[in-house]
C-alpha cells in the first residue's frame, strides 16, 4: 500500500470546514472517485465510504458547540470517538484540553488525523483500535460527532457511551437528526444549522444537534 498520507495528500486537498471556516482539513473534491481509488489501493470491494475526507454535520454541530462552552474540554483528558477526520479533536485541543485521543477504525483516518492537526497546528494522539466492546478509555469527557447512520453501529456506540457515561465520563454526540439516533437519555443541548456538502448529504444546509448523556 501506498504510504497512507501520501495517499490522503494526493487525492484530498485542504479547505475550509463549511460551518467552521477558520480551520481547514484535507477534503475530497468528489467522493466516489476517491471512494473507488480507496478500494483499489486496499484491494477490498465494499469498504465503507471515506468518512475521513469529510466533516460531518454531527462533527461540525458539535465543534460549533464547544466553542461556545470552551469549559466542556479546557484542562480535560478528551477522548473523539469516530473521529474521522480529527475534526472534534482538533477543535478541543485547540480548546486547551489536557489531552486529546482521536479513535477511528478506518485505516485512513490516522493519516488523516495527523495531516489534518498538523494543519491547524496541534498534535493529538491516534488510536486505531475498535473500543465498543472493552472498557472505556480513562478520560474526563468522550465527544462524538456523527455516529448514528446505521442501526447496528448506534446501538454498540450507545451501549459503549452509556457505560462511560455511568463510570462518571461526560458524553457529549453530534447528530444532524439520522435515521437510528435515539433520544431517549440524552439532553439536547443546542442546535445549529450547518454547512454541508451535497455529495454527502440530501441538503446544503442541515439542522444537527448537540446532545449530552444524562
Ligand atoms: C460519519 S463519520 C463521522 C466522522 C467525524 N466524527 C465527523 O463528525 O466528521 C463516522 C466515523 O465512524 C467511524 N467508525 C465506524 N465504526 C467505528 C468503531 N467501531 N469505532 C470507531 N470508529 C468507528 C467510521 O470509520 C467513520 O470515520
Amino acid at each position: 500500500m501506498t504510504n497512507p498520507k501520501a495517499f490522503v495528500r494526493a487525492h484530498t486537498q485542504p479547505l475550509p470546514v463549511p460551518s467552521l471556516p477558520d480551520l481547514h482539513l484535507y477534503q475530497a473534491a468528489e467522493v466516489t472517485s476517491l471512494w473507488q481509488m480507496t478500494e483499489a489501493e486496499l484491494a477490498q470491494n465494499g469498504l465503507a465510504p471515506p468518512f475521513w475526507a469529510f466533516p460531518w454535520a454531527g462533527g461540525q454541530a458539535l465543534s460549533l458547540w464547544l466553542r461556545q462552552h470552551p469549559e466542556t474540554v479546557a484542562g480535560k483528558r478528551v477522548f473523539d470517538l469516530a473521529c474521522g477526520s480529527g475534526l472534534v479533536g482538533i477543535v478541543a485541543a485547540k480548546l486547551d484540553a489536557a489531552q486529546v485521543t482521536a479513535n477511528d477504525i478506518d485505516p485512513f483516518a490516522a493519516a488523516a488525523v495527523a495531516l489534518n492537526a498538523a494543519l491547524n497546528g496541534v498534535s493529538i494522539a491516534y488510536n486505531g483500535e475498535d473500543r465498543l466492546s472493552g472498557e472505556p478509555p480513562a478520560v474526563d469527557v468522550i465527544l462524538a460527532g456523527d455516529i448514528c447512520y446505521e442501526r447496528t453501529m448506534t446501538e454498540a456506540m450507545l451501549t459503549f457511551l452509556r457505560k462511560a457515561r455511568a463510570q462518571g465520563v461526560a458524553v457529549y454526540v453530534g447528530d444532524p437528526h439520522r435515521s437510528y439516533f435515539p433520544a431517549e437519555g440524552l439532553a439536547r443541548l443546542a442546535t445549529f444549522d450547518i454547512h454541508t456538502d451535497t455529495q454527502i448529504e440530501d441538503r446544503a444546509v442541515k439542522p444537527a444537534s448537540v446532545w449530552s448523556l444524562i
